[in-house]
């Protein structure tokens, strides 16, 4: 597993007016965690931000290692080869909201709830710096994202089903602009199986878009395995070694072809034929 750094928490200053202050089941703050890259001048190439802590997360002060974050946290680790390096992972709310009334039962923050935390979650992105971020759900998605042409706020009754499919920005107080996506919160795939794939490829476009392998969240194409680097080369012919028949028909598209010149684990020459 990646080296995993958490960042500082709180300032008790921004607690003062929440109402999750007073709650009596709130046993941890759970602060933002990041897997950082070295020497990039950021430390995740993307963040996800969801809702708030449910249980487990309440109880173990690490976001997203409840039954539906491993979800996501899986999914990652598939996408990025296998690390979470270069991940962070939060929520617009930092204590766990539970109904009063059944407190077992978490409930989504309130708006008061989400404007006196947000603050924290600005300085994090601040901090971290990524490439792009993926707001899981309507809670982050209503509490950070604006549209990027117009400069305005989401709309607070809108769905996620409506809002996802291009992309947005969070603005920091420092004046920063970060493009930004909107996908659904990972307990909704949980219950929703059928709409996984949606996600993962909303998941899978955010790292594309990181990498400045496609110029914009919308752009579809066919589905395409990137080979990028020595390793995954020789994994994708090992894979096709097994997969495939001898009559079948195999496609590469080369691109940016210059990178195959160097090896991008190790940084020395590449194994392969110098591309002409
Ligand atoms: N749900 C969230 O929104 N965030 C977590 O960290 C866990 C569950």
């Amino acid at each position: 597993m990646a080296e995993k750094f958490v960042l500082s928490p709180l300032a008790k200053k921004t607690c003062e007016h929440c109402p999750l202050k007073r709650s009596r089941f709130v046993r941890k703050q759970v602060p933002t965690e990041v897997y950082p890259l070295r020497g990039k001048g950021r430390m995740a190439d993307v963040m996800f931000i969801a809702e708030a802590p449910g249980r487990v997360e309440n109880e173990t002060g690490r976001p997203f290692i409840g039954g539906t974050g491993k979800i996501l946290r899986q999914l990652v680790h598939r996408i990025n080869d296998g690390t979470q390096r270069g991940v962070a992972y939060g929520n617009i709310v930092r204590c766990r909201p539970v109904d009063e009334d059944d407190v077992f039962k978490d409930r989504p923050p309130t708006k008061r709830e989400r404007d006196s935390c947000k603050r924290n979650i600005l300085r994090d992105v601040m901090k971290i710096n990524p490439s792009y971020i993926v707001l899981l759900g309507k809670s982050a998605a209503v509490g950070l994202a604006y549209d990027r042409v117009t400069g305005e706020p989401v709309d607070p009754k809108a769905k996620v089903f409506n809002l996802r499919g291009k992309e947005y920005i969070v603005k920091t107080p420092d004046g920063r602009e970060f493009p930004a996506i909107i996908t659904f919160h990972f307990a909704f795939i949980s219950r929703m199986p059928n709409m996984a794939g949606v996600f993962e490829e909303d998941i899978r476009r955010a790292f594309f878009r990181s990498r400045g392998l496609i110029s914009d969240y919308s752009e579809r194409g066919k589905p395409t395995v990137v080979v990028d680097t020595v390793p995954r080369v020789r994994s994708l012919l090992k894979h096709m070694a097994t997969k495939l028949g001898p009559d079948d028909v195999v496609a590469l598209a080369l691109h940016r072809l210059r990178w195959l010149d160097r090896d991008q684990t190790t940084g020395g020459p590449s194994p392969w034929p110098t591309c002409p």
